[in-house]
Formats: C-alpha cells, sequence, structure tokens
C-alpha cells in the first residue's frame, strides 16, 4: 500500500529519534520512497550514516552544503507526504510561530504536500499549555498531529507523551493513502462562515458562526484527494493555504460565488450560516441615533441551497446543513426534501457542545434515501470525518 509513495521524514531532537531508523526500515520494506531531513540536534540523537543507509538516500541536514544550496521548494513538492517524527516541543513552537532557521523548517514553510507530525515529549512538556496551543495552532493550519502513547518516558516517569510507535505510523500511513485514493479527482465546494448584511458603513447584521465546522470539512475534504474551493463569508479564522478561497461578506456574494463555481463541481458542502434577510437600504452614512425608535425593513435573500438544489445534475451533490432549536429532526428532513439536497447535516442548539463558536460539534444526518445517522458530541475534525464518510458512502 505504500509502494512507490514518496515520503519526507523530518528527525528532530528528540530522545526518540533512534526510533526514526527502525520507522525507515519498515517505509522501506513496504515499498516507500524515503527522504530524510535531520534538524541540526537530531544528529546528537540519531546517526545520519545510520539513516542513510537504510533510506538509500543522502541525509539533508543543512540549507547550504558546502557550496550547493539545499532546493526546499523541491523537496516539499517531491513528497506525498512530509512526516515529522519525532516531532519536539522545540521544533513544534517554530511550526506554529513559522520560524525559519534550518533547512527542515523551510522545507515545512515551502512544502504544499500534507504535512503530519508525530510528538515526542515528556508529560510535563506535553500537557503544558504553550503545547496545547502550539498543537492546535498547527492542526489549524492543516497539518495532522498523530495521536502520542502513554509508558514509559526518557525521564524515567511513566505518562503521556511517547511517540507512536514506528509500525503503528506505518498503519496510520497506509489508511491515510487509501482513504485518500477516494475523492481524488472531485471538485468539492464548501461554503463556511457567517455573511453580514449591511445597514451603513460602520453597522451590519451578522450571526454567530465561526465558519471553523467547514473549515475542518473542507481540510477533511482535501485530505481525501478532492480539490477543494472554499467560499468563506467574514471570519478571523486562520486559512490554510490548502485550498483556493473566495472571500465574500454578503448572503448575495455568496450566491453569486456559488453560482459561477457550481457547474464545474462535483460535489458542494453547504456548511455556511447565510443571512436569511437583508436591508433593503443600505445607508451611505453612519444612522445617527435619535429619541425615536427605529425600525429597519428587510427582504428575504437568495437561498443558495434551494438555487443549488434546482440547478443540480444527476452526476452532482448536495450537501446542506439545518441548525434548529426546536422540532429539530421534522426541520432538517423538511430541508432535504425542500432544498433538494443529498444529505442534511442537522445540528441542534439544545444540545451541549454543539453550533457556533464551540470547537466540537454533534451532528445528526439525514440521506435521501430515508437514513438517519447519529453521532455523539466530537471535535469538529472528527465530525468532519463523519460527514465525508457518509459523502463517500454516497
Ligand atoms: N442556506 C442557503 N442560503 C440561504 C439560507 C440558508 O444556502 N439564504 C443554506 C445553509 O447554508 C444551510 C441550509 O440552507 O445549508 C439551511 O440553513 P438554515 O439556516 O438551517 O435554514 P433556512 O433554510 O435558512 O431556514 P430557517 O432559517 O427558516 O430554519
Amino acid at each position: 500500500m505504500l509502494k512507490e509513495k514518496k515520503i519526507l521524514l523530518g528527525v528532530t531532537g528528540s530522545i526518540a529519534a533512534y526510533k526514526a531508523a527502525i520507522l525507515v526500515r519498515l517505509l522501506v520494506k513496504a515499498g516507500a520512497e524515503v527522504k530524510i531531513i535531520l534538524t541540526p540536534a537530531a544528529k546528537e540523537f540519531v546517526s545520519p550514516l545510520t539513516l542513510s543507509t537504510l533510506s538509500r538516500n543522502p541525509v539533508l541536514i543543512d540549507l547550504v552544503h558546502e557550496d550547493t544550496w539545499q532546493n526546499h521548494v523541491s523537496l516539499g513538492r517531491w513528497a506525498d507526504i512530509m512526516l515529522l517524527a519525532p516531532l519536539s516541543c522545540n521544533t513544534l513552537a517554530k511550526m506554529a510561530s513559522g520560524t525559519c532557521d534550518n533547512l527542515l523548517m523551510a522545507v515545512y514553510l515551502s512544502a504544499t504536500c500534507k504535512v503530519a507530525v508525530a510528538p515526542a515529549m515528556d508529560e510535563d512538556m506535553w500537557l503544558h499549555p504553550a503545547t496545547k496551543r502550539n498543537l492546535q495552532m498547527i492542526g489549524n493550519y492543516g497539518n495532522i498531529v498523530l495521536p502520542v502513547e502513554s509508558g514509559e518516558l526518557a525521564s524515567g516517569l511513566i505518562g503521556e507523551g511517547r511517540m507512536m510507535e514506528p509500525a503503528a505510523m506505518v498503519e496510520w500511513l497506509k489508511k491515510y493513502f487509501s482513504a485518500g485514493q477516494l475523492l481524488s479527482g472531485k471538485k468539492v465546494m464548501v461554503t463556511a462562515g457567517p455573511t453580514y448584511e449591511p445597514l451603513d458603513p460602520v453597522r451590519f447584521i451578522g450571526n454567530h458562526s465561526s465558519g471553523k465546522m467547514g473549515l475542518a470539512i473542507a481540510i477533511e475534504l482535501e485530505k481525501r484527494g478532492a480539490t477543494v474551493t472554499l467560499i468563506l463569508g467574514p471570519t478571523s479564522l486562520q486559512i490554510p493555504a490548502l485550498f483556493n478561497t473566495i472571500r465574500v461578506q454578503t448572503a448575495a456574494e455568496m450566491f453569486d460565488a456559488c453560482e459561477a463555481v457550481f457547474p464545474n463541481m462535483d460535489i458542494a458542502v453547504m456548511s455556511a450560516a447565510v443571512a436569511d434577510y437583508t436591508p433593503i437600504v443600505v445607508n451611505e452614512e453612519k444612522i445617527k441615533k435619535s429619541d425615536a425608535a427605529i425600525s429597519i425593513a428587510l427582504t428575504k435573500t437568495k437561498d443558495i441551497l434551494k438555487y443549488l438544489g434546482e440547478t443540480k445534475r444527476a452526476d452532482q451533490l448536495l450537501i446542506g446543513f439545518a441548525l434548529e432549536t426546536s422540532d429539530e429532526e421534522n426541520y432538517a428532513k423538511k430541508k432535504l426534501i425542500e432544498k433538494n439536497a443529498d444529505l442534511i447535516v442537522l445540528n441542534s442548539l439544545n444540545d451541549v457542545g454543539a453550533g457556533f463558536g464551540h470547537d466540537t460539534n454533534k451532528i445528526t444526518i439525514f440521506d435521501k434515501l430515508g437514513n438517519t445517522h447519529y453521532f455523539d458530541t466530537k471535535s469538529k475534525k472528527d465530525v468532519a470525518e463523519d460527514i465525508v464518510n457518509q459523502i463517500i458512502q454516497l
């Protein structure tokens, strides 16, 4: 399953670096082509000679070697995946901040391939809030963070922070590449975030959507091989440079972008919280306050999902969302039919840990064949996996 897969292994300064030799041996045995970059600290922990012999490729350490310059851009383009194992606390912090002070960081920052990391550190470092924040940041950039294991640590203590075992990493890579095949060649558009409907130059009508769920879906789709176009309302989320992102502000702009892009797509996932109403008049000047009560006349926006449902071809899949506060299942099923969607993903604001702004969500999926799939509260990343699995089922 790893035959001819190009794996760029980054090894950083951690006691677990000796396991990189076992990992390389297993990868080469599984048919992968492995190139290795060490950080300067890593060569204190594992010998470049061992790794170059096992990988049958020279091991790279420095950006400049004697009078030649390593082309870091071409390395990141060569690889099908870049795997940093073990990932030290120090390199993790550099990934989070974008520090470019060695060859490995230059390759990471310019890599166009998927990047996965296998952290290894002592439990106290692993549990430090700075580590947690850095892991979350690199996850938001679209990197895959492999879980750590519990057990005996270099300090002699027992706890969390051991690097995933090399054999488990190879199994994970096999799964990653087989899952990656399923949506390759598919073009998918994802709408995400809120829309802002302007009232005047300083005010708007908006909603609490953060765009996190849509972004997690876009990242998951890309991981499975899809080419993703993200149509994104106003949000402060950091968007990885993995997909073509079209930024919009209003429901009308989101409609125009969707109308233009959809004919070219195989799948559309409509997770944006689009305003249903917009002010009829947008004041050119700031509305001044007075003692009298004011009312704002609103008009309905176009329902983008409904429009796409009316125009979709038989070879296209349309996935809608339903955010409900009461009679959830009935409203969701109604939306599935009325909007001619293939799947409706229901979020209920009555579920703890679901909805706007949270890092978790709880969903129920209704498909057009009449099946209902219930899921527990999970991280938005795991929810995105469940949604993409259902799309693949279709
Ligand atoms: N949607 C859309 N265009 C709109 C409004 C909603 O494409 N103008 C899409 C959303 O992206 C979502 C689905 O329709 O995929 C359902 O959105 P939701 O707000 O739950 O329902 P509405 O159709 O707006 O109906 P209501 O607000 O009455 O529940």
